[in-house]
């Protein structure tokens, strides 16, 4: 740690790995300046506390029932949390501020601010009324953050009206007002299932409005630069791009899940560049057939490859036994299966030369440092999004347009491992590597974010 400044900064995660991971990222930064660090967190998907030694942590209750814990839908789960841990939270912060004033001279450290994530809409009133100065932070890309307050207004005014509707040659038309997201992402977007987050949207905007600033921990003016010089505008408060944050610190200590570390011996024993290395984050489900259809595609394809399936993660079933044994057998020789991987090593090894991803923004982030280029295959929400960054605007990437079908995935691990696409792909995003590799260098453009970020939490 640097030396302490005798400033305190209090952290709220949402209780989701995509989340969890860039704000304890931040944490480890902040605290190598000199700020203490406290985490209130949820005891559903609570970080492992012992990782982190340095920080304190306190739990809140977070008032799910058994089943709302277990859904697989996120956006019920988030209205859920929103719900029940309003007031845990409001007794934790208080009692916290509380017991600051009435620390002796000798041990006071001043709480400077509250930095919680953007999907958390309670916090801002709260910490208001507690004249708490408070940080968005968002693990969005800055685009996907800037435009998705639109998505209520396209639901009502225009793409609702013409689900179904609309033939196949308008899919793929760009939507002026979420570029570069096609038509056929859109409905994807405006599923049912996201309609419950539209009550938010309003309540997100001027709470982001009415912040001391926006962290965004994952994006630099590299990855992002005409949607920062737009949020600046929009929200009119200061907006800071600290990414790639994992590049300060490498490693995957946030996991909520235990890494397989035999991955890397496995690897060590691969080619350069020759591994396909397949992962859908922490929240995407699939079902059988899509899981055999995987299967097969990997094993057609000739290539090796590193296959995360979490526990859980494949509908009605533990893990992977609907692969038949026999299949299993052909799979073994050209790769692996494993439960959970430890990504960051993964993608910076030697043996990597592709990755299957869903394209949650960590992990195309993590991709990009690491110079990986993707097969896209997003499910949801942001992840959308992402994949179009990848394809359409760096080329870094294929898209499956979500085909889960054998053929497809074989294909698609063709054009990116064999043929003059591929190479091509691989030095278009060796550029992007590097000047996103540049940006947390010193001089760099996160770099200077964040020494502007420290100077402006001192500052309290
Ligand atoms: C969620 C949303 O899905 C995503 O769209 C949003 O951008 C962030 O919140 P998640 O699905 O978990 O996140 O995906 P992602 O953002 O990619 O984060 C996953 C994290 O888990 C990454 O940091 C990745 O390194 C890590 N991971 C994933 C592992 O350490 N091991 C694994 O086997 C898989």
């Amino acid at each position: 740690m640097g030396k302490s400044n005798g400033l305190r900064v209090i952290m709220f995660p949402l209780p989701l790995q995509g989340c969890i991971n860039p704000m304890l990222q931040l944490a480890k930064i902040l605290h190598s300046r000199g700020f203490s660090i406290t985490v209130i967190h949820t005891r559903f998907n609570a970080p492992k506390t012992s990782n982190h030694p340095l920080f304190t942590f306190l739990e809140i209750p977070h008032g799910l029932s058994e089943t709302e814990t277990r859904t697989r839908d996120f956006t019920h789960l988030l209205a859920a949390l929103n719900r029940t841990c309003e007031s845990p939270f409001r007794d934790c912060l208080t009692k916290l501020l509380q017991s600051a004033d009435s620390e002796t001279e000798e041990e006071k450290q001043k709480i400077s601010c509250l930095i919680y994530d953007s999907g958390w809409i309670f916090t801002q009133p709260l910490a208001q009324s507690l004249n708490l100065p408070k940080f968005v932070l968002s693990t969005y890309k800055v685009s996907f953050f800037l435009d998705h307050f639109v998505l209520p207004q396209l639901r009502r005014e225009r793409y609702l009206p013409l689900q179904g509707s609309i033939t196949n040659s308008e899919d793929d038309d760009l939507v002026e007002e979420f570029p570069p997201l096609r038509r056929k992402d859109i409905f994807r977007l405006l599923d049912a299932e996201t309609e419950v987050l539209d009550s938010y949207s309003d309540l997100i905007l001027e709470t982001t409005k009415a912040s001391s600033g926006i962290i965004f921990v994952s994006s630099c003016e590299e990855l992002d630069h005409d949607s920062l010089i737009q949020a600046r505008e929009d929200f009119q408060v200061p907006i800071f791009a600290i990414g790639p944050s994992h590049s300060y610190f490498p490693g995957s200590s946030s996991s909520l899940f235990t890494p397989d570390e035999t991955c890397i011996p496995w690897l060590d024993n691969q080619e350069d560049k020759s591994v396909i290395y397949v992962s859908f984050g922490s929240g995407v489900t699939i079902n059988e057939s899509e899981l055999l259809e995987i299967a097969w595609g990997l094993r057609n394809s000739d290539q090796s490859f590193l296959w995360v399936v979490r526990v859980g993660s494949v509908h009605g079933k533990k893990w992977i036994e609907a692969i038949p044994e026999e299949m299993i057998g052909g799979l073994n020789e050209k790769g692996r299966i494993v439960k959970w991987a430890p990504q960051q090593d993964v993608l910076k090894h030697r043996a990597i030369g592709g990755f299957l991803t869903h394209n949650g923004w960590n992990s195309t982030v993590e991709s990009v440092s690491e110079g990986v280029p993707m097969i896209c295959l997003p499910f949801f929400w942001d992840q959308l999004l992402n994949a179009r960054f990848v394809t359409d605007i760096w080329m870094v990437g294929v898209h499956l347009e979500n085909r889960i079908e054998r053929n497809e995935i074989e294909k698609s691990i063709r054009r990116l491992f064999s043929e003059t696409e591929g190479e091509e792909i691989r030095e278009r995003m060796e550029l992007l590597k590097e000047k996103v590799g540049r940006s947390v260098k010193q001089n760099g453009s996160a770099y200077r974010s964040l020494e502007r970020l420290v100077d402006h939490i001192t500052s309290f």
